[in-house]
């Protein structure tokens, strides 16, 4: 994970184009009210922030017109989202970090450039907006070529809640804005949801769904649909079904350094693992498919279920449900 952040912003820091904060994290957030702010839109129109994204689920980047290696990659990228999206009434902001430069009329050529949209605008704040912007989304206000690589999602209540690792794959946000996945709104503290005090074993939990609550976009499943083992197999040695394939999930997979789902090479830990398992939102920040379910778990349940799957080798000859 760090290793390939790292190599992507010496690439685009030897351009001298952009200082990526090393200390960046990702995955969702507590959720943060936009300000209320009103920006110029790409067609020099006044738009009102939390207006614009009420009531929709929103991804924003920020970028600059000037700026001639990461933004292209970031402009490519809403690109592609928008066209995964077709039909879906999500939202795609690219927000100017160069606001003394960006008119609304070079924002527009910008935009264009990467073909025509409905759904994705770019908007120019005005210096207070923009700092006020920069500091809701973590970011220091600084030169516009220290801008993010990451992505953030807005929810239908304008509230930031979640944001990507650098540069991230298309198909997680459309994924993400297309609600095919619980969207990332709740904070960590709420992945333990009530109700789900139950204390289980690492084992009952991984055969049984004992003592947790699965959901399936959003709808409460029956532990029998559920139950890790259907998916994952009785030894946790992974699965495939068509194109589904759920991941092994025993012998160190979870903790060994590697790519997932095209993401950067990330591991888990017992708290991304549960975290994971919560929202569906991998170490690398990328999206589960919403084939895995999200499980609500006490944090001793979880904890319990971790042990069962780090500790100990996947064998063929463990026992079945
Ligand atoms: C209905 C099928 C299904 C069930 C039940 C299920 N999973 Fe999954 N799981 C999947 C699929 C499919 C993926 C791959 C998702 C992807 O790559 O986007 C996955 C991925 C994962 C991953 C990510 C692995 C990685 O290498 O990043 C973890 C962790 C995981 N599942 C844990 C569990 C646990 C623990 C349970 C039980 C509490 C469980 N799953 C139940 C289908 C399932």
């Amino acid at each position: 994970m760090k290793i390939s952040i790292l190599a992507g912003v010496c690439v685009l820091a030897a351009s001298g184009l952009a200082q990526v904060p090393a200390d960046h994290g990702y995955g969702p957030v507590d959720p943060v009210a936009l300000p209320d702010v009103v920006l110029t839109s790409e067609n020099g129109l006044p738009v009102r922030l939390r207006s614009l994204t009420a009531n929709k689920r929103t991804a924003v980047q920020f970028i600059f017109t000037h700026c001639p290696t990461a933004c292209p990659l970031l402009g490519s990228l809403f690109a592609k989202v928008d066209r995964t999206l077709a039909g879906d009434s999500s939202l795609l902001l690219s927000i100017s970090v160069d606001p003394a430069r960006d008119t609304p009329e070079r924002l527009l050529a910008w935009r264009r450039q990467f073909g025509r949209s409905d759904r994705w605008m770019a908007l120019r704040p005005d210096a207070a907006s923009l700092a006020a912007l920069l500091k809701v989304f973590g970011q220091k206000d600084g030169p516009p070529s220290g801008h993010a690589l990451q992505v953030f999602y807005v929810d239908g209540e304008s509230r930031y809640v979640a944001r990507t690792t650098d540069l991230p794959r298309a198909a997680g946000i459309a994924n993400a804005l297309a609600g095919r996945f619980e969207m990332a709104g709740r904070g960590p503290a709420k992945v333990f949801e009530e109700g789900t005090n139950t204390e289980a074993s690492g084992e009952a939990i991984y055969h049984q769904a004992l003592g947790v609550v699965p959901r399936v976009n959003g709808e409460i499943v029956a532990a029998t649909a559920a139950r890790c083992a259907n998916c994952h197999g009785a030894a946790g040695e992974g699965r495939r079904e068509g194109e589904l394939v759920a991941a092994a999930l025993r012998g160190g997979a979870l903790t060994e350094l590697r790519p997932r789902r095209g993401g950067p090479p990330s591991r888990y830990t017992r708290d991304t693992f549960c975290q994971s398992l919560g929202t569906g939102i991998d170490p690398a920040g990328v999206m589960l498919d919403a084939a895995m379910p999200r499980y609500a778990a006490s944090a001793k349940s979880c904890t319990a279920l971790w042990q069962y799957l780090t500790t100990g080798e996947a064998s063929p000859d463990r026992p079945r449900d």
